[in-house]
């Protein structure tokens, strides 16, 4: 696939050479990300980071990662500081950001805004989060960790339980599709019935060839698992007080639950944050792969950022 001067809206515009040469590129990245190496390939670079939405890891590592590679950041937090807030159209706004900087990482509330973003860029706008639609390099960043935690297993054959809010959450569908690239992945969909998976999702998932379960069992899914994938309920998005009121404490994670269900080596996850759904005792576990995973963030957010700019050759 190319990536050079391309926007990237969603998981569906990877194969797995993308996916390789990306995280080729992700691993060649650590000791800059480590400072044990410096880079200043991106100097005179400007990256405009829009964050419409709440963000902390997603806002702040797009902006390490490119300051670790020489750039610098220009951004922009929540609705209310912005020229949306005056009523000023997204594609408005784009037209003029886009002669501020050299690429544009956006998220918005709206699903399909990235796109709606891209659409009118001159510039590559990566999309970081657009309502419950995607979350690309969110995906990117669980699906390289996967293969980090578990060397020389890969992904293709392995079961993985995806747990929590299926249903309004944006995580999932991204990492979800990105899986299906791989051969024989197999899906324990667990959450209470108002948050399970939606059928489109489910079908598309077999009809990529992949096995799909729905399930409310948490413990069965879990002795079955190689990879958990748990997520919080995405409250804000829950128009309904009495779901929310009904699903609140459904499932929780904790170490006995970990330790007496799952393998030594099944590798947990969360795209964070957490809320109550994740104790904190679980976190010393060494199969507890979480903030590796928010850490790996950089990696990744770093080579695609080199890769959209065309600057890859040059990292040294
Ligand atoms: C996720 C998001 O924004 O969708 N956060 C993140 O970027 N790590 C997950 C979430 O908010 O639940």
């Amino acid at each position: 696939m190319e990536f050079e001067n391309r926007s990237i809206v969603s998981v569906n515009q990877f194969d797995l050479a993308g996916l390789d040469t990306l995280f080729d590129l992700a691993r060649r990245m650590k000791p800059i990300a480590a400072r044990q190496a410096r880079s200043n390939v991106l100097d005179g670079y400007i990256l405009g980071n829009l964050f419409f939405e709440p963000s902390t890891r997603t806002r702040m590592s797009f902006a390490s990662a490119f300051m670790r590679l020489g750039g610098q950041v220009n951004s922009t937090t929540g609705t209310v500081n912005s020229s949306l807030a005056k009523g000023e159209s997204l594609a408005d706004t784009i037209t003029m950001i886009q002669s501020y900087c050299d690429v544009i990482v956006m998220r918005h509330h709206q699903r399909g805004a990235a796109a709606e973003a891209a659409a009118v860029s001159s510039v590559p706008v990566i999309n970081a989060g657009d309502g419950n639609g995607e979350h690309p390099t969110q995906a990117l960043q669980d699906l390289f960790t996967i293969l980090e935690e578990r060397p020389g297993r890969g992904v293709d054959g392995m079961t993985i339980a995806v747990v929590g809010d299926l249903k309004f959450g944006r995580c999932v569908p991204s990492l979800v599709n990105l899986l299906c690239l791989h051969a024989g992945v197999r899906f324990l969909f667990v959450a209470p019935p108002e948050l399970q998976i939606p059928g489109a999702i489910l079908r598309g998932v077999r009809d990529m060839g992949c096995q799909a379960i729905r399930t409310s069992n948490l413990d069965a899914a879990l002795e079955e698992a190689d990879v958990v994938y748990l997520t919080r309920i995405q409250d804000e998005r829950i128009a309904d007080a009495k779901v929310r009121a009904t699903v609140r404490g459904s499932y929780v994670l904790t170490r006995a639950k970990v330790e007496s269900r799952c393998r030594k080596d099944t590798v947990i996850l969360h795209p964070l944050p957490r809320i109550d759904e994740l104790h904190t005792d679980v976190d010393s576990l060494p199969n507890a792969a979480y903030f590796r995973q928010a850490a790996n963030s950089i990696l990744v957010r770093m080579a695609l950022l080199l890769l959209v700019l065309g600057k890859q050759a040059d990292v040294g």
